[in-house]
């Protein structure tokens, strides 16, 4: 179920409540230049809506949503669950979550509430059903966003309280329990849930939330905050759906957002949705697997890019100026990779606190004559244009790439071998490397069907559970190549090793056995000659048990044995590098191995050159050419095509350029 449209939607985050009447008039007519028909209303509203518990006034939300219909807007109905009305705050103080070291919060802020309070749950869910009732057939209704931005933890009584019944669920007993957490070491034997504990700066953790004596337990704390928030988000559904049976519902993510594993959210979101602001120093790539990782979610469906800033941020230090064409180029990339809908943050700025100087359509000033509102509408004219070409259309990748929320969390909350490994430090080269050679590349769950795909890149897939060894190996049976990287098949599901050679179920598919491994401060390079490489961080001594070398060490006392094989399984191959080598390394496995079945790209060739393929429900290929350059790019046409924006027809073997930052987006023949 995903929101019905005859094009992408167009527009944003849209808050007209802080607003007088010819301010509302003045936007509309904004809007309407630029193309913008799709409003984002509602997110902050509570305090509006609902100004005591017993008084509820829809009031300006009926005008906002009447005019946006009169106007022939659509709207993204929020419940504005995410954040609180001062008074709620101070009637329960329940609500305000205690943070890691123990300190219960008051009134402040947003997106802070406490999962398990049952005071917000009520009056949370009694709004989404309030607006569901007086909306849901509302001719401007499109669909639902529920909350915002979920995320963080709270360390509370009642959250304790939830932590335990949430613990009674999983493990029946507490013999289940001691042994899933290994209790046993450090005398930590529970004979009662009551003796269990939030793990926290005043119980297992020392320097922060990841350094803790159990991981179990706190892997257990991750998997509960993510269900309990999950909670919120179904409580609120399940009203919405009560009294409208029809409107899609989604909640904004937040791409690779560590706190929550949003695959276990995904089979109860209708249509998935996420906000991208990507790192400054962020490679094309890395906003690439976040949108990918979201289209992941659905099962290849497309998603919303529910936010995006049109020119800058506020909350960072330093807030860059998105360049020109660089929104242009980053929209265009979200569609590339699977967004049905592009929406900022937001329309008009706001006058006051925090993000009054955050990047809007219109800003204070309210002109149309300024760089970003005339971007913002040649952009809208572009995705008009664009009509419904792209919905609806699957990527049709061959390769996937594994992404695991537990391996994330067990690999950095674990002591030892290195502090300084980080989960996506390790998963973005191998992306980036599929990418740059031009292959289309689905980001999945590890209980995702795997029988699509030649190629499974499973970096740093620490944890290994279910049956997932079995599922890899019957990649490589029937030809395909896995490729798995050091720190993987370390754990099970309660982060216990296995008791079994490194890396545990991977082994027999890899070929190989670990027994050591070494770990070096950031600065230190191990050079891997074979390749022109290097390694740092983690070096996994590795013994062949089946498989060849294709590179090894340089130095050291284990210099000459592997630091990359490769060892044939059944018709196909599996791969293990055993250290984090650089992105030129990376590069070079991560061709070799796609090269093998045929995916490398027309224009692996042309850095900063993307491509990305899109197949329409009626058969359609669309190819995105993204020039991530500033400067013009030369290239020979690999296909006969039609690019849907100039409309200019291309024979294979013809010339053709993009623009500096420039975008085409060709439908083949
Ligand atoms: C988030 C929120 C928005 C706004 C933007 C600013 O994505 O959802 O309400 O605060 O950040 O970048
Ligand atoms: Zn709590």
């Amino acid at each position: 179920m995903s929101p019905s449209s005859s094009k992408i939607p167009y527009g944003g985050d849209y808050n007209p409540e802080q607003w007088p009447q010819e301010v509302w008039d003045e936007d509309h007519r904004l809007f309407t230049r630029a193309g913008i028909d799709t409003l984002t209303v509602g997110v902050f509203s509570w305090a509006l809506t609902q100004p005591a518990e017993d008084t509820y006034d829809f009031t300006v939300l009926d005008r906002v949503l009447d005019r946006a219909a009169a106007e022939d807007r659509q709207v993204c109905l929020a419940t504005g669950t995410a954040a609180l009305p001062p008074w709620l705050a101070k009637r329960y103080p329940e609500v305000n979550r205690t943070d890691f070291e123990g300190r219960r919060h008051r009134y402040g802020q947003r997106h802070n509430f406490c999962p398990s309070s049952p005071a917000y749950r009520r009056l949370a869910t009694e709004m989404a059903s309030r607006l569901a009732e007086r909306y849901a057939d509302h001719p401007a209704l499109l669909a639902w966003h529920i909350n915002n931005e979920y995320g963080g933890t709270c360390y509370c009584d009642l959250c304790a309280a939830a932590f335990r019944d949430w613990l009674r669920d999983r493990y029946g007993t507490l013999d289940a329990l001691n042994d899933a957490w290994w209790t046993t070491f450090w005398s930590h034997r529970y004979t009662s849930l009551e003796e269990i504990e939030p793990p926290s700066a005043l119980t297992e953790h020392w320097r922060g939330p990841d350094h803790t004596a159990f991981q179990g337990i706190t892997l257990d704390y991750f998997r509960f905050t993510t269900d309990a928030l999950l909670g919120c988000f179904l409580a609120e559904k399940e009203v919405i759906r009560a009294r409208d049976p029809v409107t899609p519902a989604t909640t904004n993510f937040m791409g690779m957002f560590r706190p929550l594993d949003y695959h276990r959210w995904a089979s109860h979101l209708d249509f998935a949705s996420w906000d991208s602001y990507p790192p400054l120093d962020a490679p094309p790539p890395w906003a690439a697997l976040a949108h990918d990782l979201m289209r992941g979610l659905k099962d290849g469906a497309p998603f919303w890019l529910m936010e995006q800033t049109p020119s800058t941020t506020a909350s960072r230090d330093v807030n860059p100026l998105r360049r020109p064409g660089e929104l242009r180029l980053a929209t265009f990339q979200a569609i590339a990779h699977g967004a049905d809908a592009a929406l900022y943050f937001q329309l008009r700025a706001s006058r006051g606190a925090c993000e009054k100087y955050h990047g809007a359509v219109i800003g204070h000033a309210g002109r149309d004559d300024t760089r970003v509102y005339r971007e913002v509408a040649a952009l809208g004219a572009e995705v008009e244009q664009l009509g419904d070409a792209s919905l609806g259309a699957r990527t049709p990748a061959r390769t996937a790439l594994l992404f695991d929320w537990d391996s994330w969390w067990a690999l950095e909350i674990s002591d030892g071998p290195s502090r300084l490994v980080k989960y996506l430090d390790v998963v973005h080269p191998y992306y980036r490397a599929a990418r740059e050679a031009g292959a289309d590349v689905d980001v999945v769950a590890h209980t995702a069907d795997l029988t699509p795909y030649d190629v499974v890149l499973a970096p740093a897939l620490h944890m290994v559970r279910g049956d997932l060894a079995t599922r890899l190996e019957a990649v490589a049976e029937r030809g395909g190549t896995v490729l798995a990287t050091f720190l993987s098949g370390r754990v099970d599901e309660h982060d216990r090793a296995f008791l079994a050679d490194v890396p545990g179920l991977l082994a027999p598919l890899m070929g190989i056995r670990i027994d050591e491994w070494d770990s070096r401060q950031a600065e230190f390079a191990q050079p891997v000659p074979e390749i022109g490489s290097s390694g740092r961080l983690v070096f996994e001594i590795v013994q062949l048990r089946g498989a060849e070398t294709i590179a090894t060490y340089g130095t050291d006392f284990y210099a000459g044995t592997a630091a990359v094989t490769r060892n044939r399984y059944g018709q196909g191959e599996g791969w293990y590098v055993a250290t984090a080598l650089d992105q030129p390394g990376v590069d070079q496995v991560v061709r070799r191995v796609l090269a093998r079945h045929g995916l490398i790209g027309p224009y692996a060739d042309h850095e900063g050159l993307e491509t990305a393929t899109r197949v329409a429900p009626d058969g359609t290929r669309l190819r995105f050419l993204l020039n991530h350059t500033a400067e013009p790019v030369e290239l020979t046409a690999h296909d006969t095509a039609t690019d849907l924006l100039t409309g200019k027809r291309t024979e294979a073997g013809d010339p053709l350029t993009l623009d500096p930052r420039g975008v085409a987006v060709l439908r083949l023949q």
